[in-house]
């Protein structure tokens, strides 16, 4: 990379009880913090070669504001709308809206889990949706989502689809 081009930056986006990682339904969601997380996610962006912000809200209003403005400082939006996949056409909206390529995470394999969890109404919203490889699926999300970026033409021919 040039030394006058400027950096990729990416916003990481974490839903309602994310804060609780660690300690919440841990056989479900590991023992990972969020902390743990975000640094995973802190060592990969420098091996990518990007800057990358963390934002976590358990108010589906601020969530829609973030992704709202997301367009000013940001070239792509890592997600994980937590229990808000399932409910919230608001923040599927937003990320039509806001014009971003995104990347829908989830620790847990939602679709081996409860019939309400089986659908997302976020994910039509994503260029792509990873699930169930815990903790990494968040560096697997970022990685897809940087080359998304990075080839913006080609992956979105393969990978739109009509919503
Ligand atoms: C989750 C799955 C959701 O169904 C749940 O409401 C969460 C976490 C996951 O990462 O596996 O809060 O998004």
């Amino acid at each position: 990379m040039k030394k006058t081009q400027k950096k990729i930056k990416v916003l990481v986006v974490h839903g309602p009880n994310l804060q609780l990682l660690g300690r919440r339904e841990v056989s479900v969601y590991g023992k990972s913090t969020l902390k743990d997380i975000n640094a995973d996610l802190t060592g990969a962006a420098i091996q990518l070669g990007i800057e990358i912000d963390f934002f976590q809200s358990n108010h589906e209003g601020e969530l829609v504001d973030k992704i709202g403005t997301a367009a000013d400082a940001y070239a792509g939006i890592l997600i994980n709308p937590a229990a808000y996949t399932h409910t919230s056409i608001a923040i599927r909206d937003a990320l039509l809206g806001c014009g971003l390529p995104a990347v829908e995470v989830h620790l847990s394999n939602i679709y081996q889990r409860e019939e309400f969890r089986h659908k997302s109404l976020t994910a039509p919203a994503c260029r792509a949706q990873i699930a169930g490889f815990g903790r990494d699926s968040y560096r697997l999300g970022l990685t897809g989502l940087v080359r998304i970026v990075r080839q913006p033409a080609k992956s979105a021919g393969r990978q739109r689809r009509k919503i």
